[in-house]
């Protein structure tokens, strides 16, 4: 385990597998995540890591094995349980996923919707309190001043800073981001990833990514997580990996030589 700030255990995986159909999503896969850490998870497309982000806010129920996250018991949760667990997880996705005809205000308003016992039509109607802690956060990810902007006249980068905020006035225990930058250029990658890591640990989140860039995961996670046909395959610091200790992730394995190796050995 690397050495965090403050070592609460957040996330809890153990010996998770998913299925579907006959596919074996996620095979036998344990993982803790802590407090203000950020975890980066690689691995080929199909090795299962989006899988395992939406078995962590039960999108996915998992075929076996248990989930806790924040101390509730994902695997077991009824379904208001499961929506107080996504209040307090807030979803980061590759393509922001923003309403493009409202505001960046508007938009940084709907993460608070969960604390709120009616809808809001503008952002006129939420409380006072609300709008000055949702220009708080455009503050924070550095786009106060598009606050009255359309959602979708923003740059890609821009938008994405934006979807974060927004998830930040969720007031999330836990942050999961399925590629944030996939749909970026490597500038505004770096600083969408930047921005990631500051409020993991300025604000004490927890942070779970998935990435294709080895080089952006080196450098910006606590931790890298590595996946293989659904098996974890590796799960080290990232403080002293090379890119060469994390490439082995990315060899593919046939599944019938694999059989016939274990079978030659035995
Ligand atoms: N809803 C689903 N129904 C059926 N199979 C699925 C479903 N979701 C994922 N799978 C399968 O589970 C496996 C893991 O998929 P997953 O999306 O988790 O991979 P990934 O590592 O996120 O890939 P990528 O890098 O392309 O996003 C794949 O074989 C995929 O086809
Ligand atoms: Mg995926």
């Amino acid at each position: 385990m690397s050495a965090v700030a403050g070592d609460d255990l957040v996330v809890l995986a153990s010996n998770v597998t998913k299925r579907f159909g006959n596919t074996l999503a996620l095979d036998d896969v344990s993982l803790e995540v802590y407090r203000s850490e950020m975890v980066v998870l690689l691995g080929l497309s199909g090795s299962g890591k989006s899988t395992l982000l939406r078995c962590l806010n039960g999108l996915h129920p998992v075929s076996s094995g248990t989930v806790e996250v924040g101390g509730t018991r994902v695997d077991q949760a009824s379904s208001t349980e499961l929506r107080a667990l996504r209040r307090n997880v807030g979803f980061v996705f590759q393509h922001f996923n923003l309403v493009g005809r409202l505001s960046c205000l508007e938009n940084v308003l709907i993460g608070g919707l969960g604390r709120l016992k009616l809808p809001r039509y503008g952002a006129l109607t939420y409380p006072k309190r609300m709008r000055a802690e949702a220009i708080k956060h455009l503050d924070r990810v550095g786009l106060a001043d598009f606050a009255e902007r359309r959602a979708d006249t923003l740059s890609g980068g821009q938008q994405q800073r934006v979807a974060i905020a927004r998830t930040l006035m969720q007031q999330p225990g836990l942050l999961l981001a399925d590629e944030p930058v996939a749909s970026l250029d490597p500038e505004n990658a770096g600083v969408v990833m930047d921005l990631l890591f500051r409020v993991c640990i300025e604000e004490k989140l927890t942070v779970v990514c998935t990435l294709h860039q080895v080089d952006l995961a080196l450098g910006w996670a606590h931790r890298l997580i590595g996946l293989r046909n659904g098996q974890k395959v590796l799960d080290r610091p990232a403080v002293g990996l090379t890119r060469d200790d994390v490439m082995g992730i990315y060899q593919r394995v046939d599944p019938a030589a694999a059989e016939s190796a274990s079978r030659t050995t035995l």
